[in-house]
Order: C-alpha cells, then sequence, then structure tokens
C-alpha cells in the first residue's frame, strides 16, 4: 500500500440519505450547546468554558489555524470521542447522520486502513470566502499513515462557479489534489497532507456546510487510544 493518498468521492450517500442529511442538519450547525467529549471511561463533558484547559487541547485536535475555531469549539458541533466509535457520534448528531459516518468508514476500509475509527469531528458552516492552507494538527502524536481526515460536504446543489475548491498537498506550494466542493461528496487524505480552500465566490443560496471528521487506523488506536 502507497503511503501517500488523497482522495476525492463523489455521491457518497444515497440521493434519500443525503436529503436526510441536508434537512436535519440545521439542528447541529451553528447551535452552541456546547462541544461533547466522550472519555474513556464512559463519562462524558459538555464543554462552554472557552479558558479551560481541556477545551484548548480540544480546539488543537479539531483545528489547526481554522478561522473562528474557538466558535467551533464551544459548539455541539465538535464532538471528541476517546471510544472512537461511531454510535458516541450520532448521539449528538442524531440518526440521519449515521450512513455519512458508515459509508466514509466502508470508503476508508476500500482504501486499504484497518478498522478505522472516528476520533474528532465538526459539522460546520464555511461562508468566509477564503481558509488558508494548513495542516491538522497532530495532537495524538500519531503516525501521518495512521491518522485520516475526511470532508464532506453538507450542501445541496452547489455550483462550481461559486469556488471554494478544496487545494491538497503535502506543502503549501503544491497541490496533488484540487477537488470542487461538490455536494455529498467527500475528500479524504492521510496526516501527510494539508489542505486549504480556494477563493469562494458570493451568491451561492444556501450555505456551504461540512462534515469534518478525523479518523484513526487499527494500529493508531491500539497506540494513543486504548
Ligand atoms: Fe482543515
Amino acid at each position: 500500500m502507497s503511503v501517500h493518498q488523497i482522495y476525492h468521492k463523489l455521491n457518497i450517500l444515497s440521493e434519500e440519505e443525503f436529503r436526510a442529511v441536508v434537512a436535519h442538519k440545521v439542528n447541529i450547525i451553528n447551535q452552541g450547546a456546547g462541544a461533547t467529549t466522550f472519555e474513556k471511561d464512559g463519562s462524558i463533558r459538555i464543554n462552554l468554558d472557552l479558558q479551560s484547559q481541556d477545551l484548548k487541547w480540544e480546539v488543537a485536535a479539531l483545528t489547526s489555524q481554522h478561522k473562528r475555531a474557538n466558535d467551533f469549539a464551544i459548539s455541539k458541533e465538535a464532538v471528541v470521542n476517546f471510544q472512537c466509535n461511531i454510535d458516541n457520534f450520532i448521539k449528538i448528531y442524531g440518526e440521519p447522520f449515521y450512513p455519512a459516518f458508515e459509508k466514509i468508514r466502508k470508503a476508508l476500509i476500500e482504501i486499504g486502513v484497518e478498522n478505522p475509527r472516528p476520533y474528532t469531528s465538526r459539522a460546520y458552516r464555511h461562508d468566509d470566502p477564503y481558509l488558508p492552507w494548513h495542516k491538522h494538527a497532530n495532537t495524538f502524536k500519531m503516525h501521518p499513515n495512521d491518522y485520516w481526515i475526511t470532508i464532506m460536504y453538507l450542501h445541496p446543489n452547489w455550483d462550481i462557479k461559486h469556488g471554494g475548491a478544496l487545494r491538497v498537498g503535502i506543502t503549501e506550494d503544491e497541490d496533488l489534489l484540487v477537488a470542487e466542493c461538490f455536494s455529498n461528496s467527500v475528500v479524504i487524505h492521510n496526516g501527510y497532507y494539508g489542505h486549504g480552500v480556494l477563493k469562494i465566490y458570493p451568491g451561492f443560496e444556501d450555505h456551504r456546510d461540512i462534515l469534518l471528521i478525523q479518523w484513526v487506523s487499527e494500529k493508531g488506536y491500539q497506540e494513543v487510544f486504548l
């Protein structure tokens, strides 16, 4: 298996599944009930305090240089899950999100990732015209081949005239993939890569909404989370 891999998978959900996510996402995105942490022992913490040490750590796990990282961090849309199971994420996001987690997991298996498990996620709105190139923080000090970043687009009816493609590369100077943010598509890459968003042009009537999930391979899980 090659170490360096980037993928863009179209129509990850069936039409019906995607419609259900689109209808349900308003219950999650920009709903500030606090970020959730599922601890290994089964306890649950809801974080509303941006000043807490825990939360600073969680912000690092979920974002690197994302604008408004702090706003995301105290919202319902942010989840850190030390049990690394899909079920806990669904407790927060709701059943309509289950096919998204499950089908992205299957896509990772097809790529060759052994027993992928989700450990952090955010379902968030990104209408800002720019997002600079960045690498996600390797908070858990895993091997870059053992953690994976998936970016799924939750906006229906996207037209590429609005821009907003994701550029993915090892460094900012060379794009290895430029993926349009098509509705119901997912970009998948491992920890070797960073990404940024190309200019977004105004005029899209909906919002540009994203489900970011970070995954760990079996090896990463055993080394870091077990
Ligand atoms: Fe990012």
